[in-house]
């Protein structure tokens, strides 16, 4: 998808389709409080264009409620699209984002190619607060992720790409905040559907090794270093747990090493982004029931966030410098697949007993924040689909986020209000860590039944130590499981955003 910027009168705009934005300004509550539908647009040409339907009580400017008109009088566009941000309170950025996917889902199966979105202007005294640089970068980030569909595979793919996408701004002096902040807000949303594309992609595709040459290629035309080892390396660095999780497939394991070094930053924070990158996860001798299992594909998907994450490091390229690990293998049952009862050492010297081999995230992902520690992180966040407990305790609404540091937190916290995504604090403790103590060796990898998204988070605590750490528990917002008006179902790409601003934090 081609974008650009446009600072002409959005009336002599020749277009396929122009997009503007409206909100609900009635704020009384009753059957007699009619919605009062505004365009955020001071374009006297569009305005009169929209006023007959905006009178008509039709449309409600509803959060992504769409109307289409054709041939609008006064204007140079065949169609005139008016998106709803929803009511006043809800309209912001994250609307505005939400807003752009909208009129490119709107536009994909309608074979509109092109079209051009207006940025919004709070015209009237509104008190909305969309800043121009905020709302182009969100703009440009919602018209990817809407852009993206997961049919790849289909002979005859029914909604391919728009081409154009061009985000229409009044000129004046915010002109040179808008291009900065659009350019951006395009390469972390192509970054973001770049994780996507590897999480979409089926078991017997993306290997582990697989995995390993697209991470490598996109590290190649970005400008960052890449390594990608495999069984030696594992054996050499002593990593039993992630080697134990890998054993019993044919596909060797990846361990994907990518760094980032800007030019000039020699001391200041080393921030390890460590993604588990199961591509496929059969659950192991601890099998899973064969309902829903195909989904597991996307057991790769913190891994994707890393790679995603640092394709936009590169490209942004913030003054800090950062490593992404990503820890990739198959979990399969096998004649040489480990056990339930087996013991293994893992990289820091823990021994680990087995108890479910299912539990095998938290196995290659404590040998990835050990040997993120062993090359010197300052600061450590990880990203996996670890648990079906913290899908139980939050739902698919809120991602589940865990740490050992309130500083560190607070930043990633920080990060949300920019990222617009949703991840909600959990505890660790002492008395969790007690459910994984073992009997046999240091720590078991299941806690039981209960607070299993914690435990989960206890056990990578034990290797993370006191290294300041985030832990991300994706499993419920990594795939999406119904369509939305500007997102498509299937991969999302959470966390790509976040993890990105939180890096951004360090950033001197
Ligand atoms: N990959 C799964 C977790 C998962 C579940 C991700 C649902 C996405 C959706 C993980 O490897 C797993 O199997 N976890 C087990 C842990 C249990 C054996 C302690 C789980 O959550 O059931
Ligand atoms: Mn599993
Ligand atoms: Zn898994």
């Amino acid at each position: 998808m081609q974008t650009q910027l446009s600072f002409t009168n959005l009336a002599a705009i020749e277009t396929e389709l122009l997009a503007v934005l409206a909100t609900d300004t009635q704020t009384a509550k009753g059957p007699d409080a009619k919605p009062q539908p505004v365009l955020l647009t001071s374009d006297e040409k569009v305005r009169a264009a929209a006023a007959a339907v905006l009178a008509s009580g039709e449309y409600k400017a509803g959060s992504n409620e769409t109307i289409l008109l054709h041939a609008p009088a006064g204007l140079a566009a065949k169609r005139l699209l008016i998106v709803g941000l929803g009511k006043k309170a809800k309209a912001t950025v994250h609307a505005v984002r939400n807003a752009a996917g909208t009129a490119v889902r709107y536009s994909k199966p309608r074979a509109i190619r092109e079209l051009v979105f207006t940025l919004p202007e709070a015209t009237t005294d509104l008190g909305l607060t969309l800043p121009p640089g905020a709302s182009a970068r969100a703009a440009a980030e919602g018209a990817f992720v809407g852009d993206f569909d997961p049919d790849t595979y289909r002979s005859e793919r029914k909604d391919v790409s728009v081409h154009s996408f061009t985000l229409a701004a009044r000129a004046g002096s915010e002109q040179a905040a808008i291009q900065t902040a659009f350019n951006e807000g395009s390469i972390i949303g192509e970054s973001q559907n770049f994780a996507r594309s590897l999480v979409n992609e089926p078991g017997n595709k993306l290997t582990p090794t697989v995995l390993g040459e697209r991470a490598a290629q996109m590290a190649s035309e970005t400008g960052l270093k890449a390594e990608v080892f495999s069984t030696d390396k594992l054996h050499e660095l002593k990593m039993g747990a992630f080697w134990s999780v890998s054993q019993g497939s044919e596909e060797p394991p990846a361990l994907i090493v990518m760094k980032y070094e800007p030019e000039g930053v020699t001391d200041g924070p080393v921030l390890g982004l460590v993604g588990k990158g199961i591509t496929f996860d059969t659950g192991g001798i601890s099998i899973k029931p064969a309902d829903n299992m195909e989904k597991m594909k996307y057991d790769m998907a913190g891994g994707a966030a890393m790679i995603g994450a640092m394709r936009a490091i590169a490209l942004l390229k913030p003054k800090v410098r950062v490593i992404g690990i990503v820890c990739a293998a198959e979990n399969m049952p096998d004649g040489k697949a480990q056990k339930p009862g087996d013991v293994q050492t893992a990289m820091s010297g823990k021994t680990i007993e087995i108890i479910n081999t299912d539990a095998e995230g938290r196995l290659v992902l404590a040998d990835g924040i050990t040997y993120a520690r062993s090359l010197g992180v300052t600061q450590l966040i990880d990203a996996a689909t670890l648990t079906g407990a913290c899908v139980v305790a939050l739902g698919m609404i809120n991602a589940g986020a865990f740490s050992n540091d309130d500083e560190t937190i607070e930043r990633f916290q920080t990060a949300l209000t920019t990222s617009g995504e949703k991840f909600w604090r959990l505890p660790l403790g002492d008395e969790y860590y007690d459910q994984i103590r073992s009997d046999i060796g240091d720590i078991k990898n299941t806690g039981g039944r209960w607070g299993g998204a914690i435990t989960a988070a206890e056990f990578l605590h034990a290797f993370a130590e006191d290294t300041p750490w985030i832990h991300l528990d994706i499993a419920g917002l990594a795939w999406i499981e119904d369509n939305k008006p500007f997102i498509a179902k299937g991969p999302s790409g959470v966390a790509v955003r976040s993890i990105l601003e939180w890096v951004r934090s360090y950033a001197n």
